[in-house]
């Protein structure tokens, strides 16, 4: 199989079963609560390319991790990303219209609904992660959920988000740009590939190299996102463009210029694929998404 195809088969294969996860796990109560599964629907369902949980599936599975199990992992990292975007996109804080093409949360359904759809989706992944479906076993569930909290708290994504909020009134350098990146997007990446080792009962000082990779395609990952905002177009991205400038915020783009950080994130790949060395053939789907990363346009 040449690496294209077993991306795109994997992207497929991911997009279809996060949905059908989400589907069977969210269902729709039949009293005033319906209201809020549905924006959780709206928003977990049918968007996005899912590279979280495609992370997860494509670590675990080189450790020989049930697959449905590693999905069940993988829609709660994705239900966190779900509810950062839905908040990020709130008017208190980038106040934008288009998400995975189609109107946000809070205009299809109000501001209050969400808010409570990304606390719910927040609380609906550690429900996941502590279910015995998920694992059997309880110190591997408790491992899944302290690096889920930490990757997506003060010390992750939300962390990073604070840092974004306060870089639109700062003049921040390169290395506090590359902290606030590595906080707000490369923390959750990054969790994505440390629970796929922790369902493969990969021991501590065997994810070394997987975090090293983690870390290099979660700062290519942003570098990339940038650039979109920066030079892309809003109907293939889903989402408005052009609004780190308006907003007057330090990037990778703003700091190197758009021809540097592009340079820069492919050399980020390349280290992030040269921590796959001790990987054989197994680790050729994680190789792809990290070339995926630097050739995206959306
Ligand atoms: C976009 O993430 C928001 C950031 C974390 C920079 P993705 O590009 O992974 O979002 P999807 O694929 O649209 O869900
Ligand atoms: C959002 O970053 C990151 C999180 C939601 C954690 P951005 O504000 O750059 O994401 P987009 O560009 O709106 O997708
Ligand atoms: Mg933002
Ligand atoms: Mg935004
Ligand atoms: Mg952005």
């Amino acid at each position: 199989m040449t690496s294209g195809s077993l991306l795109v088969d994997a992207m497929t294969a991911i997009a279809r079963d996060v949905d059908a996860v989400f589907d069977a796990l969210l269902p729709v109560p039949a009293d005033p609560r319906a209201r809020l599964v549905e924006a959780m629907r709206y928003a977990a369902i049918g968007g996005g390319k899912r590279l979280r949980p495609l992370l997860l599936c494509a670590t675990s599975a080189m450790y020989g991790v049930d697959r449905d199990a590693a999905l069940r992992a993988g829609a709660a990292v994705e239900a966190i990303h779900v509810y950062s975007l839905i908040h990020d996109d709130l008017p208190c804080m980038d106040n934008d219209d288009l998400r995975h093409g189609k109107p946000t949360v809070h205009l299809a359904f109000d501001e209050a609904t969400a808010v409570l759809a990304g606390d719910a989706l927040h609380d609906f992944a550690f429900e996941v992660l502590a279910d015995p479906a998920t694992s059997a076993d309880p110190f591997v569930q408790v491992e899944l959920v302290r690096t889920l909290g930490r990757a997506s708290g003060c010390s992750g994504m939300a962390g990073g988000q604070m840092m974004d909020l306060v870089a639109e009134q700062s003049e921040f350098d390169l290395p506090t740009v590359t902290r606030l990146q590595q906080l707000k997007t490369g923390a959750l990446l990054g969790a994505a590939v440390e629970l796929g080792a922790i369902l493969g009962r990969v021991p501590h000082e065997g994810r070394t190299h997987l975090r090293g990779y983690a870390r290099d395609i979660g700062l290519a990952f942003q570098i990339v996102d940038d650039l979109i905002d920066h030079e892309g177009d809003a109907t293939v991205a889903g989402k408005a463009v052009g609004k780190d400038a308006k907003a007057g915020k330090e990037t990778f783009v703003s700091l190197l210029g758009p021809d540097r950080a592009r340079e820069q994130a492919r050399l980020l790949v390349e280290q992030a694929i040269a921590h796959l060395a001790p990987h054989g053939k197994e680790a050729d789907l994680l190789r792809a998404v990290a070339r995926y990363i630097v050739e995206r346009d959306h």
